[in-house]
């Protein structure tokens, strides 16, 4: 299987030219999985939230169509981060489009910052989705501190992690590998590049996406500054084997009876 991060650079605002970039890298390499940063279409650093739901979009928005016309005609998977509207709320989610056009949303449960201003909390747990040949669970960029949300997708069966993302920190490119290595899981990190001033601020994108192995070797790592598609060929069962010794299963040896969670 081909799993490909998506690192592009974001014009905040600017949605129609942003899924033009965005389709226009995916169509760049041949993958089964393509994983793009959070907020891909909007940008990140708004003003308001009335500002957020001006550049927000319903998961039947038709600007998707173009993504999942790409999803369909390569038999791929996509997963792209976007503001979504649900009503009265804005939620800063994912959407998995599947190859068979069916759409999965997944719900940033832990907001980072000024997101709080702007966001609802996601609303539902982190769920796992079977498509393309892979177990594949979503979480956005903050959500990686939480240890928790990595080991539910895995405890769920997730045998990769599409994460998208808009970092900030200089931890989490690092730390994913633990997270991998925790799991025995694959993880697919689409960061984004670039920096935004807005709202009286400055923020600098990190980079250096990547895609990391059940035993943490960092398969492809991007640059800091830099577009581009990296690539890897993986094999996603690996992440089924949860040993790590021949008397050790990571998931058997968990001890739930004593952990005060
Ligand atoms: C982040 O959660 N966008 C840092």
């Amino acid at each position: 299987m081909r799993v490909a991060v998506v690192q592009m650079d974001p014009e905040f605002g600017d949605v129609k030219r942003n899924i033009e970039r965005a389709v226009s890298m995916i169509s760049s390499e041949t993958a089964d999985l393509y994983v793009l940063p959070e907020l891909a279409l909007s940008g990140y650093l708004f003003e308001s939230r009335e500002e957020a739901g001006e550049l927000a979009q319903t998961p039947d928005d038709p600007v998707f169509e173009e993504m999942a016309a790409v999803a369909r005609s390569e038999a791929a998977v996509v997963v792209v981060g976007f503001a979504e509207k649900a009503g009265k709320e804005l939620f800063n989610s994912s959407m998995l489009l599947a190859p068979d056009g069916s759409r999965s949303v997944y719900r940033k449960i832990q907001l980072f910052w000024s997101e709080k201003h702007v966001f609802s909390p996601g609303d539902a747990a982190p769920h796992v989705v079977e498509c393309g040949g892979a177990r594949l669970g979503m979480m956005i960029c903050f959500d990686w501190i939480f240890p928790e949300v990595a080991r539910s997708l895995a405890l769920q069966g997730a045998q990769i992690l599409c994460h998208s993302a808009n970092l900030v920190l200089p931890y989490c490119q690092a730390a994913l590998v633990t997270r991998c290595i925790e799991n025995r899981v694959f993880a697919a990190c689409a960061n984004r590049i670039g920096k935004e001033v807005r709202a009286g601020r400055e923020l600098a994108f990190t980079g250096m996406s990547e895609i990391v192995a059940p035993n943490g070797d960092v398969l492809v790592r991007g640059t800091v500054d830099r577009e581009e598609v990296l690539v890897a060929e993986i094999d996603p069962s690996l992440a089924d084997d949860k040993s790590i010794t021949p008397e050790n299963d990571i998931f058997a040896d968990r001890r739930t009876d004593l952990y005060r969670l």
